[in-house]
């Protein structure tokens, strides 16, 4: 399904209720009636086409229009990218501890060790998904935002391309690891090596979560690396190649 303008959002959300914290991250909540996308967004100040851009790209993963989603302002883009960072961080992740938790306190006491063992491995993941995140928000996007504001105000200095080059989009496109495919170590534990108990109702909900959160940082990481990164290359070249 592709959602349209005029496609209720609670038919899109019925058709995949994925796009829930999606929704989220653009500051919608539900309550929405049989308003329509393009109703919804007008009253909420939502930019609408950002909106189903994003939205359809998270659905459908076929659905990747490369060149409309890098035509967006950064500004909005990397707020995007900041909201879905909220999410994992102060929503997803600490749920999921929540139940390796419960797991810990009300399963089989014979698996202790095996249970505490996913949470040492999980609480591994949340240190470098923080890290990998403050990275992002505290050096990489400052640095973008400075230099989209400067070619904005056309304020091009010789400094500005100093900067350019040492800080380029490049180095953190190289080093910027794929924080997703580390959750398959931690789903295979799960999977593969937890002994045989009847803990599963808690060891697949963890599962399920980990599954969710593996989908949502797939589709992060991809707009960072396919839409961010290139948006970015062309306003330094645009300021590398302009006369100071
Ligand atoms: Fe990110
Ligand atoms: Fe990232």
């Amino acid at each position: 399904m592709i959602i349209k303008p005029s496609t209720k959002l609670a038919d899109a959300i019925h058709a995949n209720y994925l796009l829930l914290p999606v929704l989220n991250r653009f500051g919608i909540n539900l309550g929405f009636g049989d308003k329509t996308v393009e109703q919804i967004c007008t009253e909420q100040k939502v930019n609408q086409q950002f909106f189903l851009e994003i939205a359809n790209s998270f659905l459908e993963k076929d659905y990747f229009p490369q060149s409309e989603l890098q035509s967006f302002p950064l500004k909005l883009i990397i707020d995007y990218i900041n909201q879905s960072h909220i999410y994992y961080l102060n929503y997803k992740i600490p749920h999921i501890e929540k139940i390796i938790g419960r797991l810990i306190d009300e399963g089989n006491p014979e698996n202790k060790n095996a249970h505490l063992l996913i949470q040492k491995f999980f609480r591994e993941y949340i240190s470098e998904l923080t890290e990998h995140i403050e990275k992002e928000e505290k050096e990489v996007h400052p640095y973008i935002l400075l230099i989209d504001q400067a070619l904005h105000d056309k304020k091009i200095t010789r400094e500005l391309k100093d900067i350019i080059r040492k800080k380029s989009i490049d180095q953190y496109a190289k080093e910027h690891d794929n924080i997703e495919d580390k959750l398959f170590d931690l789903k295979n534990l799960i999977i593969k090596y937890l002994p045989p108990s009847n803990d599963y109702i808690l060891s697949n909900a963890i599962l399920f979560e980990l599954f969710r959160l593996e989908r949502d940082l797939n589709d992060h990481s991809r707009i960072e690396d396919i839409v961010l990164v290139p948006k970015v290359q062309m306003i330094e070249k645009q300021i590398l190649g302009s006369k100071v």
